[in-house]
């Protein structure tokens, strides 16, 4: 059974939280959406030009890789594993996903996963209200080329209405890396300017230009060179960097790495026209920072005459739980905020949003699919639920729930180096002790494949691909974190009595009574049952029937 956060916490906001399970019955029940025709066509097209209100004289200008090692394989050998060690893995641990619910996956056999990592289903795999939605607009009308709608309308201005002032001006797009190339279009033609700052082992997307600002790209291109014009600055690392939690100036000291930077490009004649990073830096491995570092970046970027550009691809949306957009944390407004993955619950959209002011100098924007009224629909549904369903107190509640949870397993555990994070979005830090500090990739994927092994799905990131990462859809409930800590925690005590990963089980399926599948443990060819009893998995090639009921009924 699910419990969410309201249930755990207390009963007064019960009553006006609509739970997805309960939303299901609407499920199968068309919406009644207004249609209308569009504006973001290349060509001049015979639209209204009666409405005279400010959004429609916004809407003028406007219209929008996994980075992570997953659990999963497409089956492809040759698919980017990062080595022949992961092909291994991958071989004696495929899965297959073939659908999922809520933050439930199902593989092949119909064994259920839960989903720690699929920020993208962002209020819930298979939302019945969005896949309605969905459904009823493409029933009705699709196409956006050269046409106003009211939907697009609609859309945006609920969009814009989460960010603060002087935020105005939004462009839909299909994708976060068509966002942030618009958004460094934005800031270029702004500025006048070509060059930009980013940080270390930062990503912003697939396309060229932003291939040449993700440092995290750099070192998986053979024989790239660092274009001219991009200028890297040090990712404000507290746990492992040069200063540490300790240090209460650390905020201010990495803002002054950032004007190192700055100066430094000045000095061979280039200036600035962008400083772009994502607000909690999950991608290198979720740092959040003090709220000084923010503030005093802004002031050096605009001092030097840039802008800010805030990716908010991975946090925005409610993820961090205190606010809509993860830069809000920090008290400070970029010029241009960028967003993508949970816009649209797994259908492809992209936003970028700015103010009049940046946006007048860019000339033209234009995108066939981007605004299109399935994309409107879908993305209107999305900002709904995420008010309805108070997913983002919900994310506030969980997140503190688990990560006090987690703290305590890092008291427990040398290998838990540091957990980090805010609301649903956490990395946990995986080293070889908590004084050396020393990054352990090879244990973070043993604990990867630990947990799949246990039905619990997690990625991992960071430049050293020792950070394990959750970011699971939003309505991930307080039992849900719990069950996470309690396998995280089994994982890890396995741990201390470790063996090589191909001398560990594989997993078989069983049905249990109810006809529910779970994997079940058994043992690899190399190893006898005296020489896993030791290991946690070893109690799961002994688990009754009634254990495995008792699982089958746990959600
Ligand atoms: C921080 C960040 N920015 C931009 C992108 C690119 O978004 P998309 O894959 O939708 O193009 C990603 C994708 O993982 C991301 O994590």
């Amino acid at each position: 059974m699910d419990i969410t956060a309201e249930e755990t916490l207390g009963a007064s906001d019960i009553g006006l939280v609509t739970r997805y399970s309960e939303l299901r019955e609407e499920a199968n029940m068309p919406r009644s959406i207004p249609m209308a025709p569009n504006n973001c066509s290349l060509h001049e097209l015979p639209v209204p030009s009666s409405s005279t209100s400010e959004m429609d004289s916004l809407l003028e200008d406007p219209n929008n890789s996994c980075m992570h090692q997953l659990p999963v394989t497409n089956g492809d050998k040759n698919s980017n594993s990062g080595g022949q060690d992961w092909v291994t893995i991958l071989n004696r641990a495929p899965l297959r996903i073939t659908r999922a619910i809520k933050q439930y996956m199902y593989d092949e056999n119909g064994v259920e996963y839960l989903d720690c990592v699929n920020g993208t289903a962002h209020v819930g795999h298979c939302h019945p209200q969005v896949v309605s939605t969905g459904q009823s607009q493409m029933a009705k009308l699709v196409t956006a080329q050269g046409f106003v709608s009211d939907i697009l309308k609609k859309y945006v201005k609920q969009l814009v209405e989460t960010m603060p002032e002087p935020l105005s001006v939004c462009y839909l797009t299909n994708s976060g890396s068509e966002a942030n190339d618009l958004a460094l279009r934005l800031a270029t033609s702004y500025t006048e300017r070509e060059d930009v700052v980013v940080v270390e082992d930062g990503y912003h997307g697939n396309l060229g230009i932003l291939v040449d600002i993700s440092p995290k790209m750099h070192s998986k291109i053979p024989n790239y060179k660092k274009k001219e014009n991009v200028h890297i600055t040090k990712l404000p690392d507290q746990f492992r960097g040069k200063f540490r939690y300790d240090d209460e100036e650390a905020g201010l000291k990495y803002a002054q790495e950032v004007e190192k930077t700055i100066l430094a490009a000045e000095a061979k004649g280039r200036k600035i026209a962008a400083f772009i990073c994502e607000p909690m830096f999950v991608i290198p491995g979720v740092f959040p920072t003090p709220p000084s570092y923010f503030k005093h970046v802004y002031k050096i970027v605009r001092k030097h005459g840039g802008l800010i550009i805030a990716d908010e691809v991975q946090t925005g949306v409610g993820r961090t739980g205190n606010h809509m957009w993860g830069f809000q944390n920090y008290d400070i407004v970029p010029d241009i905020v960028t967003i993508g993955k949970p816009l649209g619950n797994g259908h492809p959209m992209g936003a970028v949003i700015c103010s009049r002011e940046v946006s007048e100098k860019l000339g033209g924007y234009f995108s066939t699919f981007g605004g299109n009224p399935v994309s409107c629909a879908i993305g209107l549904s999305v900002l709904e639920i995420v008010k309805n369903e108070k997913l983002v107190s919900s994310a506030k509640m969980v997140g503190k729930h688990l990560q006090k949870s987690l703290q305590e397993l890092q008291q427990k555990h040398p290998c838990l180096g540091d957990v980090r994070g805010v609301g649903l979005v956490q990395g946990l830090e995986i080293v070889n002790n908590k004084e050396d500090r020393i990054p352990d990739d090879k244990l973070a994927t043993e604990i990867m494949y630990s947990l799949k092994q246990k039905q619990v799905l997690v990625g991992i990131t960071g430049r050293n691909k020792n950070v394990l990462l959750f970011t699971p859809p939003m309505c991930f409930t307080i039992e849900n974190s719990r069950r996470f800590a309690k396998c995280l925690d089994e994982v890890l005590s396995a741990n201390s009595t470790r063996m090589p990963l191909d001398m560990r089980p594989r997993s078989v399926i069983v049905t249990n009574k109810a006809g529910r599948k779970r994997p079940i443990i058994e043992k690899s060819e190399n190893q006898t049952m005296m020489e896993c009893d030791e290991s946690n998995d070893s109690k799961k090639m002994r688990i009754s029937e009634a254990e495995i009921d008792h699982y089958g009924d746990m959600d």
